[in-house]
């Protein structure tokens, strides 16, 4: 197991009186303070190894997970897996799997939120996927057990705009115009956990689409954009609601995305 973090200085503490007795988990990722993973009443940790027998899919495919690579110092390093999502395991072990005896994260997004705080943040913003209501899992978007975790990501065969296609079918193409914009990602755009703004949109105004949109300001008060003269088109809305770029996503009639 490598213990390097991609992105973030991760570090976990791990302050154990005897095997899992006490568990504290401190991830140095961002600002974060020290957490509990999930409680299940009168429940230890058993270890990743002791799901193999009844769920050996899931495990087999476990070692090249995202969370798979996090590793606490330690004896007991290798343990750090299935239980840090879905809670202590000996009682779930022992009834042989009976119902509410082990977290299930679908129905919850609070394990996850436990390690990744500013989330839940993000998920109360006004404009965001339903998360909090439970309409929609992390899991509709995120592999937890095999692979990268964000989908599309590293060498996962599934492209990052399949998994938003699922269920939005009306921003698959093919459009007989389309918006090359949207071969790179629905996320230049969105960001899908929540913002302040309208449709979960990275920006209000047309900052949007000058992330590739050149904007050129000339001495005669000209606004050139795509080499025509914007400077009175913006002041009547933004880009996408001012009756000029409605079909943002493609069109089948309008090579400026007209309608
Ligand atoms: C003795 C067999 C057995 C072992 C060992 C076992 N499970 Fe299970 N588990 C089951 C059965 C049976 C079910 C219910 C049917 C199903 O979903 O596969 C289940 C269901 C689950 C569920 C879904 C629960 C729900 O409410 O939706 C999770 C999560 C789970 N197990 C995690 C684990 C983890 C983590 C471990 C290791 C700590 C583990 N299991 C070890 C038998 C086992
Ligand atoms: C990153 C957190 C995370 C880790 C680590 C994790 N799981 Fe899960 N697990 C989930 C989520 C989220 C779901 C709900 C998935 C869904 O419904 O699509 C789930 C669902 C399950 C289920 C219910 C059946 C299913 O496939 O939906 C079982 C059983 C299970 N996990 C076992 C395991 C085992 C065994 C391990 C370790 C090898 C493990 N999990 C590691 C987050 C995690
Ligand atoms: C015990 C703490 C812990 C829990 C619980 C946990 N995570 Fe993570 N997660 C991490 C850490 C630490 C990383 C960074 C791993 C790395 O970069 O190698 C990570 C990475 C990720 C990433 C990838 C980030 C990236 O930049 O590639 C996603 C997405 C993610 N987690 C989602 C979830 C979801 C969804 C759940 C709940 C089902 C969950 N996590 C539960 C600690 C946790
Ligand atoms: C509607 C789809 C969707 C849902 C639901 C979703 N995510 Fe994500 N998440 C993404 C995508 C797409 C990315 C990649 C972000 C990018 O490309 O900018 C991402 C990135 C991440 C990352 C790493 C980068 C970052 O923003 O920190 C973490 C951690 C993460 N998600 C956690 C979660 C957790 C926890 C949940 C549930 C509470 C969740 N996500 C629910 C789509 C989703
Ligand atoms: C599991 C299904 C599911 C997945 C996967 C999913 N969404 Fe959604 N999305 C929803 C639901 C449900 C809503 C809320 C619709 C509502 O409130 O009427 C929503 C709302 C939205 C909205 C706002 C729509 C509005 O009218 O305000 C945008 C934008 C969006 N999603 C983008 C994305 C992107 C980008 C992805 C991929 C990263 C994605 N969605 C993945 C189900 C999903
Ligand atoms: C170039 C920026 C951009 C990209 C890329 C983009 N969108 Fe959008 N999306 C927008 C704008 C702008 C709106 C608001 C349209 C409006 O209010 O009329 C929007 C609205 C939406 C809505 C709300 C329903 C609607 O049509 O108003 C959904 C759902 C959505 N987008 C999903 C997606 C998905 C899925 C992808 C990736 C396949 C994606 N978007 C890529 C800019 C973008
Ligand atoms: C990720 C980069 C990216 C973003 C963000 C983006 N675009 Fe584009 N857009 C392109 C590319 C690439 C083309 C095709 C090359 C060109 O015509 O400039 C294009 C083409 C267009 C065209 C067609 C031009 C024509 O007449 O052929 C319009 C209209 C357009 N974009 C409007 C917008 C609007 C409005 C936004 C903001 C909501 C936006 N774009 C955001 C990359 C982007």
């Amino acid at each position: 197991m490598n213990s390097q973090p991609r992105r973030h200085a991760t570090r976990w503490i791990f302050a154990g009186t005897a095997l899992w007795g006490v568990l504290l988990v401190s991830c140095v990722m961002v600002d974060r303070p020290t957490f509990a993973p999930p409680k299940i009443a009168g429940a230890k940790f058993a270890g990743t190894n002791e799901c193999q027998q009844c769920h050996a899919q899931i495990n087999g495919s476990f070692h090249d997970a995202t969370h798979a690579r996090l590793m606490a110092p330690g004896e007991n390093a290798k343990n750090v897996g299935c239980e840090s999502c879905h809670g202590p395991g000996s009682t779930h072990i022992q009834s042989g799997g009976a119902f509410g005896t082990i977290v299930n994260p679908r129905l919850s997004p609070e394990t996850c939120f436990e390690c990744h705080l500013e989330k839940r943040g993000e998920f109360s913003l006004p404009h965001a996927h339903p998360v909090m209501a439970g309409k929609v899992s992390c899991a509709d978007c995120h592999n937890p057990h095999r692979g990268e975790m964000i989908k599309g990501g590293g060498t996962a065969l599934e492209a990052a705009n399949e998994s938003c296609l699922k269920c939005h079918n009306s921003q698959r193409g093919p459009f007989v115009f389309e918006h090359e914009a949207l071969r790179e990602n629905c996320t230049t755009c969105h960001n899908p956990h929540g913002t302040v703004n309208d449709k979960m949109l990275r920006a209000r105004n047309q900052t949007l689409c000058l992330q590739c949109h050149y904007q050129q300001q000339t001495v005669t008060g000209q606004l050139l954009v795509g080499g025509r003269d914007h400077a009175s088109f913006v002041q009547r809305g933004t880009c996408w609601t001012a009756g000029c770029h409605e079909a943002i996503h493609g069109s089948h009639v309008s090579s400026s995305l007209r309608f």
